[in-house]
């Protein structure tokens, strides 16, 4: 069932999607050449309860899971698409793109967010894909409003993607968000104008394009949850929780007022 969130809750998650924003940034701005992901991993779960909120994915068992995600945030290296656990081992290296993706329950209220970063200097093609899967995401949003449709946001990432020499991954989503972590509807970052569900003001939704630089097929790790290209070419993922406005949308996990 998709659900409309009443204004309070809405308020509640802009709240919790600021926390969030300062969460990645604050992660994001200690990555580098060494650091571990487990040590990332650690200052994200020390941040959120500082803040007095609760991580989503630490314990976080979905139904047909092996195992409980084990951790408050994904670090997914290089050819790593998602779900990337942050092990003591998995080492930061100059060159290398991380995604980081983090979620929180804040007042009752679940948001969700990603962002890629490079680790020092990166090549002209990781930077390429980094810029153009953040920017797949603007797009995506641009388009969302009480006039649109889901399969509008999925066009919009898609062509984006395309036209910029990239692909997008076909087997993940997108998803609504407010009282859990993944709530209907799905919002495929593939799509065709004017089909699928219409948006309404007061829908939470995690938009959320997994760009890869080679083709869209993926792997899971043994460990059941890291998510990465067959053909391990670089992959990146950017995300934000946004509410649905009369006017367009409002971007929740983020640390200014921003509004589309
Ligand atoms: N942002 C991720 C998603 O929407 C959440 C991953 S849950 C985890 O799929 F537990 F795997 F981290
Ligand atoms: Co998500």
């Amino acid at each position: 069932m998709v659900t409309i969130k009443t204004a309070d809750e809405i308020v509640r998650m802009r709240r919790g999607g600021k926390i969030l924003a300062d969460v990645l940034a604050s992660v994001a701005g200690l990555v580098a050449p060494g650091v571990s992901a487990a040590f990332l991993n650690a200052e994200a779960e020390k941040m959120i309860a500082a803040r007095g909120a609760e991580s989503l994915f630490l314990g976080y068992k979905p139904e047909g899971a092996l195992s409980a995600y084990p951790a408050a945030l994904c670090v997914s290296v290089n050819d790593e698409v998602v779900h990337g656990i942050p092990g003591k081992d998995k080492i930061m290296h100059e060159g290398d793109i991380v995604g980081l993706d983090c979620g929180l329950r804040y007042e009752k209220m679940c948001v969700d967010s990603a962002i890629t970063v490079g680790v020092g200097e990166v090549s002209a093609q990781a930077k390429k894909l980094i810029a153009v899967t953040r920017d797949a995401l603007t797009e995506g949003l641009r388009v969302v409003g009480p006039n649109a449709r889901i399969g509008d946001i999925g066009h919009a990432v898609e062509q984006y993607v395309k036209k910029n020499g990239f692909t997008v991954v076909r087997d993940l989503a997108g998803h609504g968000v407010g009282y859990s972590i993944h709530e209907e509807p799905m919002i495929l970052n593939f799509g065709k104008k004017g089909t699928g569900m219409q948006l309404a003001p007061g829908m939470t939704i995690a938009i959320e394009p997994m760009v890869v630089a080679g083709d869209f097929h993926i792997i899971i790790d043994d460990d059941g949850w890291g998510i990465r290209t067959a053909d391990a070419a670089l992959a990146a993922h950017f995300e934000h929780t946004v509410v649905v406005t009369k006017e367009g949308c409002e971007i929740l996990t983020t640390h200014e007022a921003s509004r589309h």
